[in-house]
């Protein structure tokens, strides 16, 4: 007989006498209540065990964390709070959890002590929640540009390249770093090395991504990203999930209705899909508001948070006007701002950003048109001269979520660009190719996947929406 997923038999439409379900258990309440859970939903199934016909050694056994397997019939719960419940006809321990030593015991675990057991966090509610949002979440990335006619791109993981041009990268070398092959004058021997050059792990697929949408028109990469950014912060991953859509004939603000829409889609997508999971996670944000102090509070629960995002349009707001609402708020004034904004120029903090989104403009905001000295060589460079074609979506409790741009097609400013920036033409020659040959407008954005988890989730550190998170000091399991 092939056993049956809890959330099935919980959406059952009656009543049944023969089921079978497999599943790890919860709690064991009166030596009788089992509240089974077998990944499926974020709901437990009641399984009533006929303990005056159960031996009291497998009675024993059925501890927090073990796995069972048991027949029954599928019934109305005469209990409160569900529909169904199993009376269990017959139970088989499948493994023992010793509930001395189990860590996941059923009460609330701080998330410190979580991380430090993320291979077992996930048979926690709100970790099997966020999970299951975080899955349903990327099928609606896929969903979305596959519905659009964008094909998926998949660029490499290891490169020659510094897409971002910030210097951030793991290495890869099969050189043994206890003997390293030099030349003459004295340097490490790349050519030695298993690719014949110096290799990283990539910081951005995009660079690849532009050649492939200068071909198929609408493209987007969804893949690993590594950053060797000593960021420990809570917004900061050394290995991150990013997606990257890359399309030609696009400008600027082509790339910001399409993020725009984007975002909206994949959050509507989940929320039909995840409404318990939600509901769940709601319910979460609300107890741990309960503790902070009434001014911090979010004026919003989780599900308002996201239908606002729904419904509104996203602020567009130029640099140079934020600098000016930044240069004469308050916290700037006050100096309650770490970095004070003095001039046009200034690259603004996360401080400064989440002024913006979630004091001054209290929505989602786009910011676009930056200096040209504080973002990447490949941005378009516009008529000013000075700023360029960028822009970075801003969310609530996030700050920073998408950073994108419309790039720069003429070949002869962006050798130019290259040239002031010291980066190696000859490196990318590759890339420069492109603005040779059908060179065009052309625009797109990186999304920051464990960015957008924390904002539909409602949780606030960025450890706690990847399985199993990479920081500095930080590559356990
Ligand atoms: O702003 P970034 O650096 O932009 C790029 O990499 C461009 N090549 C994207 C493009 O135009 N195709 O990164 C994009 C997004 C950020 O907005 C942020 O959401 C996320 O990636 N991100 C990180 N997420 C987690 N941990 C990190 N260390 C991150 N660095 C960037
Ligand atoms: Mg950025």
């Amino acid at each position: 007989m092939k056993h049956t997923k809890v959330k099935e038999l919980l959406n059952s439409a009656q009543t049944l006498q023969e089921v079978y379900v497999k599943g790890w258990v919860r709690t064991f309440r009166n030596n009788q209540f089992i509240a089974l859970n077998d990944g499926s939903t974020i709901n437990n199934i009641q399984c009533v065990v006929d303990f005056e016909n159960t031996p009291a050694d497998t009675l024993k056994r059925i501890t927090t964390g073990a796995a069972v397997a048991l027949k029954g019939s599928l019934t109305e719960s005469k209990g409160a709070g569900q529909k169904y419940e199993i009376q269990v006809r017959s139970l088989e321990i499948l493994g023992d959890s010793d509930p001395e030593k189990f860590p996941m015991q059923p009460k609330k675990h701080t998330l410190e002590f979580l991380r430090a057991n993320a291979h077992l966090r996930v048979r926690t509610n709100a970790f099997g929640a966020i999970m299951r949002v975080r899955s349903v979440l990327s099928f609606a990335v896929h969903q979305y540009f596959q519905e659009k006619g964008f094909v998926y791109v998949n660029t490499p993981v290891i490169t020659g390249a510094d897409a971002e041009g910030a210097g951030e990268m793991f290495q890869v070398t099969s050189l043994p770093l206890d003997n390293l092959p030099r030349t003459e004058e004295g340097h490490i021997d790349y050519k030695k090395d298993f690719f014949g050059k110096h290799t990283n792990l990539t910081v951005s697929g995009q660079l690849e991504g532009e050649t492939f949408a200068m071909a198929l028109g609408q493209i987007y990469t969804f893949g690993p990203t590594f950053r060797a950014e000593n960021s420990n912060t809570s917004r900061h991953l050394a290995e991150f999930w990013m997606i990257e859509p890359e399309v030609a004939f696009n400008d600027l603000d082509d790339n910001m209705d399409l993020a725009e829409d984007f975002i909206q889609y994949v959050i509507k997508y989940t929320m039909d899909k995840c409404a318990d999971d939600l509901k769940f996670l709601e319910g979460r944000l609300l107890e741990e508001e309960k503790s902070k102090p009434q001014a911090e509070r979010s004026e919003m629960t989780l599900l308002e948070k996201l239908n606002f995002v729904l419904e509104n349009n996203f602020k567009r707001v130029s640099y140079t006007e934020a600098i000016d609402i930044l240069k004469n708020s308050t916290p700037n004034k006050k100096k309650k701002f770490q970095y004070i904004i003095e001039e046009w120029g200034a690259d603004l903090q996360s401080e400064h950003e989440r002024f913006l989104v979630e004091k001054h403009f209290k929505c989602p905001v786009i910011l676009y048109d930056y200096p040209a000295n504080i973002k990447a060589f490949y941005m378009r460079l516009n008529e000013d001269g000075k700023t360029v074609r960028a822009m970075d979506i801003l969310f609530p409790g996030i700050g920073e979520i998408v950073g994108g741009s419309q790039r720069e097609e003429r070949y002869d400013v962006l050798v130019e660009k290259m040239k002031v920036l010291g980066i190696d033409e000859e490196e990318l020659w590759w890339y420069l190719d492109t603005r040779r040959f059908g060179t065009a407008v052309h625009s797109g954005f990186g999304l920051g996947f464990e960015r957008l988890v924390l904002f539909v989730t409602g949780m606030t550190n960025i450890r706690d929406v990847i399985p199993f998170p990479r920081t500095p000091g930080n590559a356990e399991f």
